[in-house]
């Protein structure tokens, strides 16, 4: 099949159903996802929306808070610019539909999270992504100039090298023209041409062993537009969210939210101690980097594989009504959370790094923009401040759409773009080998490029990727393509970016702490 349209998304999570929503007032728009629409990590995210509200909270605060989680490599402008226009992009969603809970007096009730001196997460209970996906999934189905397409695998966007030409990294003159994806009812990749390209793909989560992140978040966006020689940047600042549940063999790992700090839970090592202070005085509500680095550090002194978040000093009911997914989450695998400690790991959760774009959300590519978790946009620096994610992905879709509209009328089709050829390729017969190597994969990566590296054991998982990475494209450059193949690629070149930037950096920072350098310090 070969179609065209004005705008392609690829992803329908907050970044990708924001963008579509708006630029389809102007023109069609396909949005395609690679599983349901609504299985994204918009649809997990717990704590909520960080955004200031009124007073005695204010801009400067939410800024300061931000500057502070990012450990000096934030860029202020774009911190200022999406703190400043939360509020606004906020009460766009609030008019769309989404439902944050109210207080007694019906104000909106804010919570709190670790890196933020105020209440300034909105929410839905503990399921604040479910509603924010059902809302803005209704809107779009109804939207007569978005076609939303499920199951549908974008495998490439498409540049003038589909034309023949040799595109270079560095090149000011790269050019998109849409993406070959795979169509799940033919088999086949179809050619969609489109005059911008939007990639809202999310984060990459699934390169580890333990992940918060859904199936779906492989850094397929990342990977592509990498291939495709676009900037990508910060990749070494993977954020691991302290708290997951410890529950062996559950894939993703169910996240125990930080509000639940916020709310008043105490980290507890094995012995029963409340150590957080020893750390930090900021305690359980310093930035997560920290938190997750003082959890780590006091498993690897006990030798155990979790330690505990201890809520039973809280009111039960208001914990209930609090946490309503936790608590019976927590109740299916034994644990009644009003009277035990839950037993807690850090796993994989954000990546803060991805395709770099400008304040526009434009990619270094022309006419291919990036939004939400796949993008590097400035905002994060070296560690993202908790609910800061769902709030830039708003903010940063605005721009691209409101850029989009601007332009894509004077942009055309580039109908010389060839079909996708798979000629002469065989059946691959050795998909046990695609599974066998995506788990080597996760463990290479969780053993060296983890919450604590050192320069022996990031070259220790380059050498291992680089085996990989040659024995996968072998396979690619012979079989017909499955999606299977296609991510266990992107996968690769995900992980070779996380491994080689965070080589490149030589300092601990942030997120990036090695043992070959001492921590920063942040004034
Ligand atoms: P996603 O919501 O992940 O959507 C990605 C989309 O891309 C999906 O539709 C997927 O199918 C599609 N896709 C990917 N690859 C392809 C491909 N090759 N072809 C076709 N489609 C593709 N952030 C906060 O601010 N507050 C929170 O409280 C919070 N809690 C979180 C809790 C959990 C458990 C997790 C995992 C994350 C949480 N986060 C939170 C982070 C936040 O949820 C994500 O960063 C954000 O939702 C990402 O949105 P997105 O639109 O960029 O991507
Ligand atoms: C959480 O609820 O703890 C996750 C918030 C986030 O990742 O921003």
């Amino acid at each position: 099949m070969r179609e065209s349209v004005d705008f392609l998304v690829v992803g329908s999570g907050i970044a990708g159903l924001t963008y579509a929503l708006k630029v389809a007032e102007y023109g069609k728009v396909m949005v395609v996802s690679k599983a349901l629409a609504d299985e994204t990590s918009t649809k997990y995210a717990q704590g909520g929306i960080a955004t200031v509200m009124h007073s005695p909270d204010s801009y400067t605060k939410h800024i300061e808070d931000t500057l502070v989680a990012g450990a000096g490599l934030c860029d202020r402008e774009v911190v200022e610019m999406v703190v400043s226009e939360g509020h606004a992009r906020v009460d766009e969603l609030i008019a769309w539909g989404t439902d944050f809970d109210k207080d007694d007096s019906g104000s909106y009730a804010l919570g709190r999270e670790g890196g933020h001196s105020m209440n300034r997460i909105l929410h839905h209970k503990d399921a604040t992504g479910k509603e924010i996906i059902r809302a803005l999934l209704l809107r779009a189905k109804r939207h007569r100039n978005i076609e939303l397409i499920e199951g549908y695998f974008a495998i490439d966007i498409i540049t003038q090298h589909h034309l023949g030409n040799i595109v270079r990294r560095n090149d000011n003159n790269i050019y998109c023209y849409g993406a070959y994806v795979m169509n799940p009812k033919t088999g086949d990749i179809d050619t969609i041409l489109a005059k911008i390209t939007m990639l809202a793909t999310g984060g990459s989560g699934n390169t580890y062993r333990t992940t918060t992140n859904p199936v779906v978040a492989t850094g397929d966006g990342i990977a592509m537009a990498y291939r495709a020689k676009a900037q990508v940047a910060n990749m070494e600042f993977i954020q691991f969210h302290p708290t997951s549940l410890y529950n062996p063999g559950e894939k993703p790992s169910f996240l125990i939210t930080e509000a639940l700090r916020g709310f008043g839970g105490i980290l507890r090592n094995n012995a029963g101690e409340s150590f957080m202070a020893r750390y930090d005085e900021r305690k359980e509500l310093a930035p997560r980097d920290i938190v997750t680095r003082a959890i780590d550090t006091e498993m690897k002194l006990e030798g155990k594989s979790h330690l505990f978040l201890d809520c039973t000093h809280l009111d039960s009911n208001e914990l209930i009504r609090e946490f309503p997914g936790i608590y019976a989450k927590c109740l299916s695998i034994g644990i009644d959370i009003r009277k035990e400690w839950i037993p807690v790991v850090p796993a994989a959760h954000y990546t803060c790094g991805g395709i770099e774009v400008n304040k526009n959300g434009e990619s270094t590519i022309h006419n291919l923009y990036a939004s939400g978790e796949c993008s590097s946009t400035g905002l994060h620096g070296a560690n993202r401040l908790a609910s800061n994610s769902l709030l830039e992905a708003l903010v940063y879709s605005h721009h691209a759409a409101q850029d989009s509209i601007a332009r894509f009328e004077n942009i055309t089709f580039c109908e010389d773009i060839p079909d996708w050829d798979d000629e002469g390729l065989v059946l691959n017969e050795e998909m046990i080998l695609i599974t066998q190597t995506q788990r080597e994969l996760q463990n290479i990566m969780s053993s060296y490029v983890s919450i604590v590296r050192s320069d022996l054991r990031l070259q220790r998982a380059l050498d291992r990727l680089q085996l990989i990475y040659r024995e996968t494209e072998e396979l690619y450059n012979k079989s017909i393509l499955n999606k299977d193949l296609c991510v266990l690629r992107n996968l690769i070149n995900v992980s070779y970016l996380i491994v080689k930037m965070a080589q490149q950096r030589k300092e601990s920072v942030g997120l990036h702490y090695s043992t070959d350098f001492p921590p920063k310090k942040v004034l």
